[in-house]
């Protein structure tokens, strides 16, 4: 078992990374909280799963569970008010405690149910997804979708700790596993040499699914978060839009696809080979760190990317992006290995070259972009 600390002062918490660790969960809970009123908010797919896992949990708490329906389309008001309308039907006071043990969907609407029933109770984040686990658990940004856009509607509002229980990753579908791949992969270019290097030296073993990589791929992963949190919590000084990486590009598509074919995690990746494919070309990359490069990119997984017809409308969409500012497009590149800038007035045909590059219903290409380096 790992720990890793998010330092933020009055609102720091502890990450816990294992394995089999559910059945310790009730007692850390004890040790942090006490004995406290629980509601576990989980969806119908999870409750499908692991049965024994959530009564086992519902004895030892004696708590009350709320299964939503499973997926992004219920990620919404209505579904949000679902869990409120629970906590008040149970009469949970303020010292309640929501335990989210889901994906992003249910962390996003669990966390800020939290944050909103009594003006803030405690909740507790359980993630099952490797999306979850190495990016949307930590960080403290909760939310649901508005018919005006994602996310729309949300809190920055922090978990009083965040349980990554690893086997439950052997029941997520490869999809979902290569998608959640995509955001562990983003941190080989916003979080350092060594990060770059162990990406580069241990990608395959981590689709694969290998325990000892992928474990340390998370907690590598969740230590560039909490550091990167620490320093940005609310979105302010710019550091945080590091983690951002990719996502100007991958927004875009996600909205081009109307939010249908593409998985987020699967966006970034595509949003990422855009992003060292822009770079590259605009010589922000100096040629000795295409072969580390190319050894990240040997990793690719082969997704496959809709035909985009129309790379202009794509790139329209871009000027939604939080980072646009004054009009302008902002984007984050990657300069060296582990190492990336965000970069204001980037040449339109520039973004529209790396668009069309990687619009051919696959993004295999993204192995070849630096292949000059041997
Ligand atoms: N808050 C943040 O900082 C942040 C960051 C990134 C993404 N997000 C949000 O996260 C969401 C995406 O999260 P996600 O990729 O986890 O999607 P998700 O929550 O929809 O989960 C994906 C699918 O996997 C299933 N699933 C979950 N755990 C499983 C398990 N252990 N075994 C088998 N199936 C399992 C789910 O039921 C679902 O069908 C989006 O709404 C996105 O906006 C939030």
């Amino acid at each position: 078992m790992q720990s890793i600390s998010v330092e933020l002062g009055p609102r720091s918490y502890e990450i816990i990374i294992g394995e089999s660790l559910y059945s310790r969960f009730c007692d850390a809970l004890a040790d942090h909280y006490g004995d406290r009123t629980c509601i576990i908010v989980t969806n119908t797919t999870l409750a499908r799963l692991y049965p024994q896992q959530l009564a086992y949990w519902e004895k030892r708490l004696d708590a009350v569970r709320v299964t939503l329906p499973d997926g992004e389309r219920y990620k919404t008001i209505e579904t949000w008010r679902t869990v409120i309308d629970a906590l008040a039907t149970h009469s949970i006071d303020r010292d309640g405690i929501v335990i989210a043990f889901g994906g992003g969907v249910i962390g996003d609407i669990a966390g800020f149910a939290a944050a909103a029933y009594a003006r803030g109770i405690n909740y507790v984040q359980a993630p099952t997804t490797l999306l979850s686990m190495v990016d949307s658990a930590v960080g403290g940004k909760t939310g649901v979708n508005h018919e005006k856009g994602k996310n729309l509607v949300g809190a920055f509002y922090q978990p009083g700790f965040v349980w990554i229980d690893t086997t439950m990753l052997d029941t997520l579908a490869q999809r979902e596993y290569v998608a959640g791949y995509g955001e562990v992969f983003k941190y080989a270019f916003i979080g350092g040499e060594e990060m770059a290097t162990f990406i580069a030296d241990n990608g395959t073993k981590i689709l694969q699914r290998e325990r000892g990589a992928l474990q340390e791929a998370i907690a590598r992963s969740l230590r560039i978060k909490a550091m990167i949190v620490g320093q940005d919590e609310t979105e302010r000084t710019g550091m945080r839009c590091m983690l951002n990486f990719g996502h100007t590009f991958a927004h875009a598509l996600e909205r081009y696809c109307r939010y249908e074919t593409m998985l987020h995690g699967e966006a970034v990746l595509w949003g990422i080979a855009c992003a060292a494919y822009c770079a590259k070309s605009l010589r922000m990359i100096e040629q000795s760190h295409y072969e580390t490069f190319m050894r990240l990119f040997h990793h690719f997984p082969d997704i496959v990317v809709p035909v985009i017809n129309e790379p202009h409308r794509l790139y329209d969409y871009m000027f939604t992006d939080k980072k646009t500012q004054h009009g302008t497009l902002r984007f984050v590149l990657p300069t060296a290995p582990g190492h990336a800038r965000l970069v204001a007035g980037v040449d339109k045909e520039a973004i529209l070259d790396s668009i069309t590059f990687f619009s051919r219903g696959t993004i295999a290409a993204a192995r070849d972009v630096f292949a000059d380096a041997v």
